[in-house]
């Protein structure tokens, strides 16, 4: 292999794949070696970009840490994170539309009763999510598992504020046996995403912003049927056509409606006026 060319270098690396070599990780490494390259040639791209590009890569190394992956931040705002949500969640007719999983989720929120609260000491505008969990053709799926969270009026999610407990605004419910499920909290607030390593560098220096809509996630659980993760953004967000991660789609846009109802508000334990968000999610068959 000495007469290397730019016209036969593709091809030489192309060559040194084992025929063995696992056949997904080998369609994988042969596109992306194409890809590479081909991206190289297209921008022509010069020694000096190419190493900036290596200390912008080893710069995102060291701002990583287990809470904090600049990489994951990199793959959201350049939208491969909700390319391969939107490809491998191709919904089935009818059924409630994914969305990122975003970096604040944690494991085992505490459960609470059906109709419970998040709100506690939280100040913000009040409010209440409910619906039913059901299939496509309307049947209700009882007892299924919401997982919701949230940020405070703050614009932090408890893990990222030590002043919040562990648990704040973030909990799990079972719907109950009609698939219908409740809860009160308040109105989430629009939040940046980190811009203060190099994905921020590389934000500003496309004219973006770290801005990402209000919204609440959910990630919603049944026996026999798929696992759902989603978030609900309200439709009057001043980002809702921004997202700095692309997580909003349209069926995920819902109005937050504002009820002046003190009878509807006292059934919910609140005072009016409060946000009323009705939703039901529709799950697919596993
Ligand atoms: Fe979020």
């Amino acid at each position: 292999m000495t007469n290397i060319t730019k016209d036969t270098l593709t091809e030489a690396v192309l060559a040194t794949i084992a025929d063995e070599a696992d056949p997904r990780f080998r369609k994988i490494m042969i596109s992306l070696i194409k890809h590479m390259h081909g991206f190289v040639k297209e921008v022509d791209l010069s020694q000096d970009e190419w190493r900036t590009a290596i200390e912008f890569l080893y710069q995102t190394g060291e701002k990583t840490t287990r809470k904090r992956n600049e990489f994951i931040l990199l793959s959201d705002t350049l939208g491969v994170t909700s390319l391969i949500d939107l490809l491998s969640g191709q919904a089935t007719e009818g059924a409630t539309e994914s969305s990122v999983l975003g970096p604040f989720y944690v494991e085992g929120a505490p459960i609470i009763d059906n109709g419970g609260d998040l709100i506690g000491q939280n100040p913000g505008d009040p409010g209440v999510v409910h619906g039913r969990v059901m299939t496509a053709d309307g049947t209700e799926i009882p007892g299924a598992l919401l997982d919701i969270w949230q940020n405070a009026s703050n614009g932090l999610y408890s893990v990222e504020d030590p002043d919040q407990d562990d648990n704040n605004l973030r909990c799990r419910l079972h719907a109950d046996a009609d698939g219908a499920y409740s809860l009160t909290t308040i109105r989430p607030m629009p939040y940046t995403v980190p811009d203060d390593g190099p994905a921020g560098v590389m934000l500003h220096a496309m004219g973006r912003h770290p801005w990402r809509p209000a919204h609440i996630h959910f990630k919603v659980t049944a026996k026999g049927y798929q696992d759902l993760v989603t978030e609900l953004y309200p439709d009057d967000d001043r980002y809702i056509d921004e997202d700095a991660v692309f997580g909003v789609r349209d069926s995920l846009s819902v109005t937050f409606a504002r009820n002046e109802s003190e009878d509807d508000a006292r059934s919910y334990g609140l005072n009016a006026p409060f946000f009323d968000l009705k939703y039901d999610f529709i799950l697919r068959p596993a």
